[in-house]
């Protein structure tokens, strides 16, 4: 299958493309390289021995969506990632993640359906969920787009609504939205992971740079919550399992639109979560509690149960593999990409 993985050089992406060379298939990049290097190609190289064709430009530009599928189609599939995602950020920033994660959606639909692409698999996200009383979310669990409580949730969400919507009209268009739960984790070679700008917001990538000593401390967000040791819990998914997960989708398309969890189905509390990276390290990390960050929940986890029943896919790599990946990512590009 030629696949479009619009985004595709960002963290999910990469690990997208490197999954799908495995599986037989051809991915193509188009990214405008705004929060990731085209080092990756190189990467995946040499991971896989495949260089993939890369468009640099705006998945949000018609013309630049055409003259990918020019240069590079016919396109089976796209796989659309390319989205800002950060949740404070979008508080701050609404209109250009509303603008942003919407623009590139309606380009890759216009240009996608005039060339006959068959299926369109979406980056969505847990955080669509709005009700705790759903816990553990299946796909039915409320989305409730006013009780949402950021903008990048919520354009997640109304994505979700025009994307069924387009496949209505399209009958002959497959749609499948894949909701990620919390992604984290690095190749297994160390030549590929999560390399975010600036100081991290996340508390994976957070925690791997006080390991390397580039920040002092990680802050544990309030210890308060209703959880077993009082810190919040996620659905940590390894990104090679997740970007398996896109292969899946991909191969076993089905009519109509589609949405699939992608988590473990285990809540990990930030505490266990960062005892994890200490075995990993081989050392305690200094830590402290700090206040609760305004809009967390207590915990967010899936039950991933029609992603197996239906795709065949299931995670399978633990809280420790993902630690230890992200280790070895960190030690060998203290700097990221280009550092
Ligand atoms: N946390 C800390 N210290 C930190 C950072 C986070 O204690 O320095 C805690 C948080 O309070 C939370 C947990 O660690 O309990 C996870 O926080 P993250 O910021 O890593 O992840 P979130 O669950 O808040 O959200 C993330 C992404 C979203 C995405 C969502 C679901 O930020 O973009 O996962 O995929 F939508």
């Amino acid at each position: 299958m030629r696949v479009l993985l619009a985004g595709g050089a960002g963290y999910v992406g990469t690990h997208t493309a490197i999954s799908l060379l495995e599986a037989g298939h051809e991915p193509v990049m188009l990214d405008d390289l705004s929060n990731t290097s085209s080092v990756v190609i190189d990467r995946i190289a040499e991971i896989t021995g495949a260089r993939v064709p890369l468009v640099v430009g705006d998945a949000a530009d018609d013309e630049v969506v055409e003259g990918a599928f020019d240069a590079h189609g016919p396109f089976d599939a796209i796989v659309h990632f390319a989205a800002y995602k950060a949740v404070g950020e979008s508080v701050a920033q609404p209109l250009s993640y509303y603008a942003n994660n919407l623009d590139t959606t309606y380009a890759l639909l216009r240009v996608g359906l005039v060339r006959g692409i068959r299926s369109f698999v979406f980056s969505s996200t847990g955080t669509v969920y709005s009700d705790p009383a759903d816990l553990p979310f299946t796909e039915e669990a409320t989305r409730n787009l006013v009780a949402l409580s950021n903008p990048y949730s919520k354009s997640k969400l109304m994505n979700e609504q025009v994307l069924t919507d387009v496949q209505a009209a399209h009958p002959e268009l497959n749609v499948t939205l894949l909701r990620y739960f919390n992604p984290v984790g690095a190749h297994a070679s160390g030549l590929v992971g999560e390399d975010p700008k600036g100081t991290p917001n996340n508390l994976m990538p957070f925690v791997a740079r006080v390991a390397v000593g580039a920040l002092d401390e990680v802050g544990i967000f309030g210890d308060d919550y209703d959880t077993p040791d009082g810190t919040g819990q996620r659905d940590y998914i390894h990104v090679v399992d997740l970007a398996e997960g896109h292969v899946k989708a991909l191969e076993n398309a089905a009519p109509g639109t589609t949405a699939y969890n992608l988590g473990t189905g285990n809540p990990v509390s930030v505490r266990e979560l960062v005892a994890s990276f200490e075995r990993a390290v081989g050392r305690e990390l200094p830590k402290s509690v700090k206040p609760r960050r305004a809009g967390d929940l207590a915990a967010t986890y899936c039950t991933p149960a029609k992603a197996e029943a239906e795709l065949g896919w299931r995670a399978t790599r633990t809280i420790d593999d993902m630690t230890r990946d992200v280790w070895n990512w960190q030690q060998k590009n203290p700097g990221g990409y280009e550092g």
